[in-house]
């Protein structure tokens, strides 16, 4: 049986509260224990990590939220579709690019696999994990195949990992578009702002828009990116002809040093969706 949008939420929250399963949670809590020490480290020193000592603070402070961000990104209608047509055909391939320990991905891998298992469709998924940090390729690599092994309707067949910068990584991802037969999910999950420091909008729209032309016609696009980068969240949605929301999301503190049960956060999410030629259904209609 096809779970509907809603049964999928009400797994994946508590009383609309986004939760981590126990599974992700495990492999998290291994590989923040795995890591020295960080809590001399502020928020703002871990919030885009480049040792090992940051890597632990993010995990601990930011990669709940920017998980659960991805999720909710995907689980819209629209994009929901078109990854229930990815799951029917078997194969999902996902671009993840400014990965950090692949939090995107161990995201979309978690959605896939309670979708799969309960639709009875085994997903075989390819993932490409693009950062310039080796310590963050190395840590979602890990992460990923911790997570390979306890999977079963999932069967993570590569994890390709380019350390090359976006968007000089593009020649590396339009060949493995070409032999993966192009990508069903193209994340950026909060790179936008280290990517902005590098370029113009001009090049920036027009990175995205040869990246976003390696996604297959029923594939899906997603950036996140938090609240304090309004302009740059809606310039660049514009510039991508996409639309920019501003979401609220209520989750779990993973936070060790926060105490509290819940918090509210918001971000905005630009979501890309090229021209679908064949009919899609639209069966599910839960908006979020
Ligand atoms: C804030 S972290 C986000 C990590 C992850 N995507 C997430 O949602 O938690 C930003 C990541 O982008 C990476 N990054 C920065 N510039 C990049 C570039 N030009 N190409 C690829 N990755 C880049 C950084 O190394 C860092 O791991």
């Amino acid at each position: 049986m096809q779970p509907t949008l809603e049964e999928i939420r009400q797994n994946f929250t508590n009383d609309g509260v986004w939760e981590l399963d126990v599974e992700i949670e495990q492999i998290l809590k291994r590989q923040i224990m795995s890591l020295p020490s960080s809590d001399n480290l502020s928020k703002q020193e871990c919030r885009y990590p480049e040792d090992k000592l940051s890597l632990r603070g993010f995990l601990d402070k930011f990669f709940a939220r920017h998980f659960f961000q991805v999720q909710n990104a995907i689980l819209q209608p629209s994009c929901f579709e078109r990854i229930l047509t990815a799951i029917k055909n078997g194969n999902v391939t996902i671009a993840d690019i400014g990965c950090g320990p692949a939090v995107a991905s161990l995201a979309l891998v978690n959605l896939l696999s309670y979708i799969s298992h309960n639709m009875h469709r085994p997903v075989t998924v390819n993932i490409v994990l693009n950062d310039t940090v080796p310590e963050m390729l190395a840590a979602g690599y890990k992460m990923l195949n911790i997570y390979k092994n306890r999977l079963t309707s999932v069967n993570i067949s590569r994890i390709i990992s380019i350390d090359t910068p976006f968007p000089e990584s593009m020649v590396q991802l339009r060949r493995i578009s070409n032999i993966l037969n192009r990508y069903d999910i193209c994340c950026l999950s909060y790179v936008l702002l280290p990517l902005k420091e590098e370029a113009t909008y001009m090049q920036m729209q027009q990175s995205l828009k040869i990246l976003f032309s390696y996604l297959k016609p029923t594939g899906v696009g997603v950036i996140t990116q938090d609240k304090f980068r309004e302009s740059l969240a809606r310039r660049l949605g514009s510039l991508l002809n996409s639309s920019t929301q501003k979401i609220t999301l209520r989750q779990k503190i993973y936070d060790s040093k926060n105490t509290c049960n819940e918090l509210l956060y918001e971000y905005f999410r630009i979501t890309v969706l090229p021209e679908i030629t064949q009919g899609v259904s639209s069966r599910f209609c839960l908006q979020k």
